[in-house]
């Protein structure tokens, strides 16, 4: 899995996919390793919404698929997610198959689940991700991937053992397994609206959700059940979910950034230590050096506002919103699909007939661009990918004790962090 600037110019990049898909599709289909129907348990660690959502989808995917373990770091959690399995599906998950605290993963690695759903606070997702791949378990990996670039190489390292181990991992980029995005990416690459000139992404949405400290809680119990608004836990909101739309930019380009200049700040979060919105200026790759391509990316989680989530790429001969539309051909014929279920398919598929099936590498770069412009907001300087890909910056939870005066003190000022 090299990375790296690409030694491929864009035209050479679409004609080399357009020819492996071409093979591939003549090609017989076979199985391989496992029996095509063969049951599969699955191990989940992290039992909050998504994860308890991927159960559902998992399950829903395949009729011998099964999720028989449970790890979280909170008892509440846990057994909401067993009630909710339990009463919409019938599922009984076994009490000592529930493992609570935080080495919980732990004990799921060291059950016969075939496959582990990572569902927790990205923070700990290298973590895990380096244990499910040495105890050999396939894994669908929630995004991101990483919170900092020591954690993305972590993922990078695990993501090749996991290839040289034959192990699937799909991840929660699930725009990737949706009919609508593939069609038309495949199109725009196979040269629908010529080389691509510009692009844009966004994810303008209002406020998410948020914890007010409650009597009892400790710092750490705090900011876990309210991580969406604290950086060390989810990487700040460009990282945590931007990183959906600066993936599709990549999909798109075939490669990551070579450098970014961004804005951000905050104006109305209400807890934590995170900005609330940021612009970003990416350069890709471009026909020449002094030439990049430049792609511009908001995000914004303030309330009251315009919102907005979707893609745009413009091409020297036409434009398309990369998911059922491109100028030059209108409207993309495709058949509408539950990404959720189609992305547990096509891991179950894989691990099945044993085609190589590994996505670490493209949700790992994703979530690296979202650091480097984030890195880029809180600094208020340019970040190149070489400087993000080889930085030793590792986040880790605040050294203060959390009065708002600490907390607001510690929140980085562009042109001084
Ligand atoms: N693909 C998507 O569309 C999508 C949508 C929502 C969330 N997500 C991602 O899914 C992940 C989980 O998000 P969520 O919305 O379910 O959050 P959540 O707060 O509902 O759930 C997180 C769970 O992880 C548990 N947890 C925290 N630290 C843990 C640890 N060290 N070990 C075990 N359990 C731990 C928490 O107690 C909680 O139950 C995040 O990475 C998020 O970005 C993806």
């Amino acid at each position: 899995m090299a990375r790296g600037k690409s030694k491929l110019t864009r035209r050479d990049f679409v004609r080399t996919a357009a020819a492996a898909t071409a093979v591939a599709s003549t090609l017989p289909r076979f199985t391989w390793g496992a029996a095509p129907d063969k049951p599969l348990k699955i191990g989940l660690i992290g039992c909050g919404g998504r994860g308890t959502g991927a159960a559902h989808n998992a399950m829903a995917a395949d009729p011998n698929v099964k999720v028989v373990a449970l790890a979280d770091i909170a008892k509440d959690r846990l057994e909401a997610c067993r009630k909710d399995l339990k009463d919409k599906r019938g599922v009984d998950i076994d009490e000592k198959m529930c493992f609570v605290g935080l080495d919980g993963y732990k004990k799921i690695m060291d059950t016969d689940v075939d496959y582990v759903i990572l569902a927790t606070p990205p923070y700990y997702r290298p973590e895990h991700f380096t244990a499910a791949i040495a105890a050999g378990k396939h894994v669908f990996v929630e995004k991101p991937v990483a919170v900092d670039p020591v954690g993305a190489r972590k993922m990078f390292a695990a993501g090749e053992a996991a290839q040289k181990k034959n192990l699937c991992v799909v991840a929660g980029t699930q725009r990737r397994h949706q009919n609508g995005y593939i069609e038309t990416i495949k199109r725009i690459r196979d040269g629908a609206i010529g080389d691509i000139v510009s692009a844009q992404c966004y994810w303008n949405g209002g406020q998410l959700w948020y914890r007010k400290r409650e009597a009892g809680w400790s710092d750490m119990e705090w900011m876990h059940r309210d991580w969406v608004n604290w950086c060390w836990l989810s990487g700040d909101h460009i990282v945590e979910q931007h990183v959906h739309n600066i993936d599709i930019i990549n999909w798109v380009l075939g490669t990551h950034p070579i450098s970014v200049v961004s804005f951000g700040s905050r104006q109305r979060r209400v807890t934590g230590d995170q900005y609330d919105n940021f612009s970003s200026d990416f350069s890709y790759p471009g026909p020449r050096k002094d030439t990049p391509i430049h792609v511009h990316s908001m995000c914004r989680q303030i309330s009251g506002c315009k919102n907005d989530v979707s893609e745009r790429v413009v091409g020297q001969t036409g434009i398309s919103n990369c998911n059922g539309w491109i100028s030059t051909v209108g409207k993309i014929e495709h058949q509408g699909n539950d990404p959720y279920v189609q992305e547990h398919k096509d891991l179950i598929d894989a691990i099945r007939s044993g085609r190589p099936l590994n996505e670490t590498q493209a949700v790992t770069e994703s979530t690296l661009c979202a650091i480097m412009a984030r890195t880029s907001a809180y600094t208020g300087k340019e970040v190149t990918w070489d400087e993000i890909l080889n930085s030793e910056m590792q986040l880790s939870p605040p050294d203060y004790e959390l009065t708002e005066e600490n907390i607001r003190a510690h929140i980085p000022v562009p042109g001084k962090a």
